[in-house]
């Protein structure tokens, strides 16, 4: 459990969750990390913290640098528990230490511990002297939480990010080019898909802001720290916030008697054969975060389910209530799928889809199996509607 030294007296002092699987609701197969970073200047500066269940090994870690008594200043740049769980138990140790936070984020701890501390509240652009550093704060709101801002250290171009550039990995590896750039990119890409989607304006307003800063490290709270890559992940975040989509199709479905996996596969054969990348992805293998990962970027999103008493099959239901939320836009939707009577599902997707705002192709219903020429029939109308779009 040592530390380590990401630049002269700045420590990365944080803890590793090898056995997280599931951040709520999003499937984290490598893992995560709950980067808490400790800055020794004349006044020493921890900023985040981790979630309360990780809080020794995170002391252990300070331990090795100072004694945690000394501490001056814990900077909150999130109230999520993540980041803020292990603050009392800080507290109790550094008793003098003053907790500095958004205006939003005093709230936040004021209602998740419902405890007095000695706080301060920093504007945005506000910077604080530590010494031979000033720390500077930039109020990031919904990136990712109300609450949310990061931390500019800029004697060592330095930015504590916070949610923002996040992945979640738990690896002794600490930055990006010591696990390689294509993990570090998956994982940022996932985080984004499930996590930042939502808030692309408020990331667009946070991009505009920190353009001007010098950056040689991006520490996020989660994951890797970013050195080698740091123009390539902030081209990311651009293009992940204008909603950039490729010419790719996601296609997700659920299916009682294989007859809406047909169409599936069908809708697939159209997309290939007219050369754009497809994703088949059945809700029975495949998790809802995987698959927003991957719409991230696509353009069109064609979501098939039988009916099941009158409604859409529950997987699929879930699914579309977790797109709906994360509201990817610039999109095409297709609802597709089979029924024996009632046939209801299809147009329930396309209703969803169209509440989404995602423009919408010709929805595709076959009553029981589609048989070879239904599904021959199928595949040439979709190319052609499609070649439409393509135009
Ligand atoms: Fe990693 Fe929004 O907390």
């Amino acid at each position: 459990m040592k530390p380590l030294e990401i630049k002269n007296n700045i420590f990365w002092v944080g803890a590793i969750d090898w056995n997280l699987r599931n951040f709520h609701g999003y499937l984290t197969q490598r893992g995560s990390s709950y980067n808490a970073y400790l800055i020794v200047d004349d006044k020493i500066t921890l900023v985040d913290t981790v979630k309360e269940s990780f809080f020794d090994e995170m002391l252990t870690r300070i331990k090795e640098v100072i004694d945690p008594e000394k501490i001056d200043y814990i900077v909150s740049n999130h109230t999520e528990m993540d980041h803020s769980g292990s603050i009392a138990k800080m507290l109790k140790i550094a008793k003098k230490a003053q907790v500095i936070s958004s205006p939003n984020g005093e709230k936040g701890l004021l209602k998740h511990f419902n405890q007095k501390w000695n706080s301060k509240v920093v504007t945005n652009g506000e910077s604080l002297n530590i010494g031979s550093r000033n720390l500077s704060f930039f109020l990031t709101p919904m990136v990712h939480w109300p609450d949310s801002m990061v931390t500019y250290v800029e004697k060592d171009s330095l930015l504590l990010s916070n949610d923002a550039f996040g992945q979640h990995i738990a690896s002794l590896e600490r930055f990006d080019d010591e696990l390689g750039l294509a993990i570090a990119k998956e994982e940022a890409a996932k985080y984004y898909a499930n996590i930042v989607l939502p808030y692309a304006n408020q990331v667009n307003k946070a991009l505009t802001e920190l353009s001007g800063l010098s950056l040689k490290l991006i520490c996020p709270s989660h994951g890797l720290i970013w050195r080698e890559n740091i123009e390539l992940i902030i081209d990311c975040y651009k293009a992940w916030a204008a909603n950039k989509t490729v010419n790719k199709a996601v296609i997700v479905y659920d299916t009682m008697w294989h007859s809406t996996e047909k169409i599936a596969q069908t809708i697939n054969q159209a997309f290939v054969d007219l050369g754009i990348n497809s994703r088949l992805m059945n809700l029975q293998f495949s998790h809802i975060s995987d698959i927003m990962a991957e719409i991230l970027d696509a353009r069109y999103v064609c979501v098939g389910s039988p009916t099941l008493n009158n409604q859409i099959l529950p997987t699929v239901g879930a699914f579309l209530t977790y797109l709906k939320g994360l509201a990817p836009k610039n999109r095409i939707g297709l609802a597709f799928g089979s029924y024996g009577w009632g046939g209801q599902s299809i147009s329930q997707i396309e209703e969803i889809l169209k509440e989404s705002a995602f423009e919408t192709l010709d929805k595709i219903k076959v009553n029981y199996v589609p048989h070879a020429l239904e599904l021959i029939e199928i595949k040439e109308k979709l190319i052609k509607n499609l070649k439409e779009v393509q135009k």
